[in-house]
């Protein structure tokens, strides 16, 4: 008897099936109401007592076995057939995802070109005081130039405003570090202005700022036009006119070759062939001065752009308020184009 039990405990062992019907076979060959262990049980009725409990045993094994064995490639079959019955041919329906906006595409693209040479990222606070944002840099209380940035000050404190450029940051950089100095600052500032299609109460600015020992206008002009040919491609052209800040002098405002004309004058140009794209100039010794860097050693060159409109540039936008009215439509159009 107790051979028969390991013959069929041997059969279960190596039990390996290839198909769901060899499984249900196995099971009804051996599980089943008339299976093999169901005899062994009729059997071990008629055995005589002193076997009953080896052979009891015996049978418990074998059983186990067969269900654990059944039990176990059910399962796999079942999971297999889970797997295949996956469509791998639908269609992917994607998650509708959002994507970067124009404002933030530009800007890093800006910085990348110029952490390309050198500059590093400044920050500063946007809500600024008095001296950060205009004492410092040579505009001090009642100079009519002020007049060039409407203010939004901090009610009941009137030395606290909300930054009208981001030349703070670059005063706060200066005065916490020592030449050389090579930084882009950039990020909000606010003008209290009429909204328009040119011109908005907030928007971004980008500036730069170079100290060192030597620095001179022919060093700035050279990495204005290299960040233009990189921005705006390598054919583009700048052109420098004289012009007014109080914190640099001499001071210029930087055209680029119109990109849709190729300089020859179409109507988003006004005929010129130039749109103007930033300000910038020699550092002011008095702004070095009152950052606590000694003019007669060193000097420096800034600049500074207003990210909306570069990009209003790159992307032939004739209205800045579009970058604010968070039209899906409008915004994705940018995704891939830088
Ligand atoms: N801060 C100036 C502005 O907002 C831009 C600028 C920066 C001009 C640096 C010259 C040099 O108008």
């Amino acid at each position: 008897m107790l051979e028969q039990v390991e013959i069929l405990l041997k059969e279960v062992k190596s039990f390996n099936p290839k198909s769901e019907k060899e499984i249900e076979d196995f099971r009804l060959y051996f599980l089943g109401k008339k299976g093999k262990i169901n005899d062994l049980f009729t059997i071990f009725k008629t055995v005589p007592k002193k076997n009953k409990k080896e052979f009891g045993q015996a049978i418990n094994v074998l059983k186990q076995h067969a269900q654990v064995k059944f039990d176990e490639f059910k399962n796999s079959f079942e999971s297999q057939e889970k797997v295949e019955r996956i469509d791998l041919s639908r269609p992917v329906n994607l998650d509708n995802l959002g994507s970067k906006h124009p404002i933030s595409l530009v800007k890093n693209k800006i910085i990348d070109i110029f952490n390309h040479i050198g500059f590093t990222l400044s920050e500063g606070p946007e809500i600024e005081d008095d001296w950060h944002n205009f004492s410092a840099l040579n505009l001090p209380k009642e100079h009519p130039a002020r007049d060039m940035q409407d203010t939004f000050f901090v009610q009941k404190n009137p030395d606290l405003l909300l930054r009208t450029h981001t030349s703070s940051v670059q005063v706060r950089h200066m005065k916490d570090n020592k030449p050389p100095i090579r930084t882009i600052s950039c990020g909000r500032v606010y003008r209290n202005e009429a909204i328009s299609a040119r011109s908005h109460c907030i928007f971004h600015q980008l500036e730069g700022l170079y100290v060192n020992k030597e620095v001179s206008f022919a060093d700035l002009k050279q990495c204005l036009l290299y960040f233009v040919k990189k921005f705006f491609g390598e054919n583009s052209k700048i052109r420098l006119r004289p012009s007014y800040f109080p914190f640099t002098e001499p001071s210029a405002e930087v055209d680029v070759m119109c990109n849709i004309c190729s300089g020859k004058g179409c109507n988003v140009c006004k005929n010129t062939g130039y749109l103007e794209i930033l300000g910038c100039g020699m550092v002011d010794p008095k702004v070095l001065e009152n950052c606590e860097i000694d003019p007669k050693k060193y000097s420096g060159y800034a600049f500074g752009m207003g990210i909306e409109r570069i990009a209003m540039l790159k992307y032939s936008v004739n209205d800045l308020r579009l970058f604010y009215k968070n039209d899906v439509k409008f915004l994705k159009q940018f995704e891939k184009s830088i």
